[in-house]
């Protein structure tokens, strides 16, 4: 059976673009489909200026609102990063693979370096090599598939790149995993910039749709969008990316594609009404399920305590397999039989 492995950073509230990047295909596709784990990556929030209390917060409400978008712990395995230790070993297994070069080349480590220097803070480390803890995240599970959004396709490469180079120097070891995109919507802009992605670490708040938004606040953002000044709706995302960023969040709501449904108006004003709509009554159950789930905070802890062990079962083996490719010396709890060897 396909194994799918994916995961959502507890950096901020989650966004429109996580939902419709990623999160809706793992609750409608994925886990029917495949032996699926989605994890809530916590260690990843660290790699930035972060409030330890905040990150707690934001791993709970990830976890209880990919439970609210669909994912049903009978189906797929549901967890937390930093309850698995296996992550973090084999991520140090990884960085012996790793370049420092190709861990430099990593445009979101660019990108983040320079907004951390301009916060007047350091760069952290573990910013450098969060991709590589990224890998370790894939490549623990034997992961076929890993369906993201276009901003981590790079990172999925260097996935990728890690498992060849550890195979081809220490044995077959790891599965060679692929990412999955959406067919629309794929990257979601900021609909105040619709030039820059939707973040959920970001700072402009008009810009970005959050799950968790009272609907009157989806749609007064979603009427502010910047648009462009011509009248005409058509689907040109490098010449009207405001509009094309429009017709593909209706698209993903409603189905169709972006430049079919750009047809059926004549304004912009009635192409940002029916979107606003169709974005509230998409997250209108999700929003619905999240409000029970935090009426119920035992079955969030439920879930994710077996998806840990699970999750656990699931990767120990491959990454000790990998360990004793590697050379390192396998810990025998028999001291007779550790002298044999
Ligand atoms: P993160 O937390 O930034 O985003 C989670 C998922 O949402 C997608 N996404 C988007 N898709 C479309 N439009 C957008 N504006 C948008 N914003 C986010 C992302 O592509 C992603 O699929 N490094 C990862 C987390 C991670 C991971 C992993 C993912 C850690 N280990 C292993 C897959 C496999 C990240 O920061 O995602």
């Amino acid at each position: 059976m396909t194994r799918v492995f994916s995961g959502i950073k507890p950096t901020g509230h989650l966004t429109l673009g996580n939902y419709l990047g990623a999160m809706r295909r793992w609750a409608d596709v994925d886990q029917h489909r495949a032996d699926a784990l989605f994890c809530v990556v916590d260690l990843h929030a660290l790699t930035v200026d972060h409030d330890p209390a905040r990150v707690r917060r934001l791993t709970r409400q990830s976890a209880s609102l990919l439970l609210a978008a669909g994912l049903d712990p009978r189906l797929c395995t549901v967890f937390v990063q930093s309850h698995v230790d296996e992550h973090t070993r084999l991520s140090y297994a990884l960085e012996c693979v790793a370049g420092d070069g190709e861990a430099r080349r990593m445009i979101q480590y660019k990108e983040k370096a320079v907004r951390e220097r301009e916060r007047g803070g350091g760069v952290r480390l573990s910013l450098l090599t969060y991709p590589v803890l990224m890998a370790a995240d894939i490549l623990a599970y034997g992961t076929d598939e890993v369906p993201v959004g276009d901003d981590q396709t790079q990172h999925v490469e260097l996935a990728r790149d890690l498992a060849v180079r550890f195979n081809q120097r220490y044995g077959h070891t790891f599965t060679v995993p692929r990412a999955t995109r959406p067919a629309v919507a794929a990257r979601v802009m900021n609909l105040r910039e619709p030039a820059a992605k939707m973040g959920k670490s970001d700072d402009s708040g008009p810009g970005i749709v959050y799950l968790l938004d009272e609907p009157d606040t989806v749609r007064g953002k979603i009427m502010r969008a910047v648009t462009d000044s011509g009248q005409e709706v058509v689907h040109d995302p490098a010449g009207r990316p405001g509009v094309a960023n429009l017709l593909e969040i209706l698209a993903a709501c409603v189905g169709g594609e972006p430049a079919a449904l750009a047809g059926s108006y004549d304004s912009y004003g009635a192409l940002k009404k029916d979107t606003a709509e169709a974005v509230v009554e998409t997250l209108r159950p999700l929003r619905e399920r999240h409000r029970e789930l935090c009426a119920d905070p035992g079955h969030v802890d439920a879930v994710l305590r077996e998806g840990a062990e699970r999750a656990r079962a699931m990767a120990r083996p491959r990454v000790d397999a990998a360990y004793r490719a590697l050379g390192l010396l396998e810990p025998v709890a028999d001291p007779v039989v550790n002298a044999a060897r």
